[in-house]
């Protein structure tokens, strides 16, 4: 977008507006290799404006997606331990990226990741109460005893959870597969809340949250929230 060069140099931080224009005036900066004059607009994105020799630095984009995460991923960007880690699957990105949230080594599906640290630390604090949907495969069959008390609560040693919703219940072979809507995030909260009502987990996938899906999003593939996805997550995220 283009914007006048004193608005860009006040918004890299580097003087106020009546001081940006002075500099302009007396032919301290450059627009694509010209000294630049008042007036002139530029695409921070696209032109290269220099400041007294030294090129203005970029204004950090925002960048929303959403990966569908395979098993086997660890959800940080660096792993001490060497593992793999989500941020191999998106190295088309060169910006520094943040998980909104954790999956599990063994948990797959969504997952959101920006390089808007405020609003990925808004999304995912507890008083949000984002909703949070997991297709869960359960070795065994199903009981519809045990599946009424995880929708009602489940005393974990952190405490009673809060009421879950559950749908899509079936069975295949020897396990059984139903959907788990939760809108807390303690850390593994639906492998303990399965397991506190003898429910051992095999698979667990999360295929939505708030109101985005995976849709055809392959394992392993991410893509670009749409302005109006991003828009409706900030006003969840800023609810009181
Ligand atoms: N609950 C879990 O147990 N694991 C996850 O990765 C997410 C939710």
């Amino acid at each position: 977008m283009q914007q006048r060069l004193q608005k860009l140099l006040a918004q890299a931080g580097l003087a106020s507006r009546r001081e940006a224009e002075k500099w302009i005036e007396s032919g301290r900066v450059m627009l694509n290799g010209a000294v630049a004059s008042i007036g002139m607009s530029a695409d921070p994105a696209v032109d290269e404006i220099v400041v007294d020799g030294r090129p203005l630095p970029r204004a950090e984009q925002h960048r929303y997606l959403m990966l569908n995460k395979p098993v086997g991923y660890v959800t940080t960007m660096n792993d001490p331990e060497g593992r793999q880690t989500v941020r191999e699957l998106v190295t088309a990105l060169p910006e520094r990226l943040y998980p909104v949230g954790r999956l599990d080594l063994t948990t797959e599906g969504l997952l959101l990741l920006t390089n808007d640290g405020d609003f990925a630390q808004q999304l995912a604090h507890p008083r949000h109460q984002i909703e949070k949907t997991y297709l869960v495969r359960v070795r065994g069959k199903v009981d519809y005893a045990m599946l009424r008390q995880l929708e009602v609560g489940v005393m974990l040693e952190d405490g009673m959870t809060a009421p879950a919703r559950i749908d899509g219940v079936r069975s295949t072979g020897s396990h059984g597969w139903f959907n788990l809507t939760i809108r807390e995030g303690r850390n593994r909260q639906v492998r303990r809340m399965c397991e506190a009502v003898g429910f051992p987990v095999s698979r667990l996938k999360r295929i939505s949250y708030a109101f985005l899906t995976l849709g055809d999003l392959a394992e392993g593939q991410w893509r670009e929230l749409t302005r109006d996805e991003v828009a409706r997550l900030k006003k969840l995220a800023q609810r009181a």
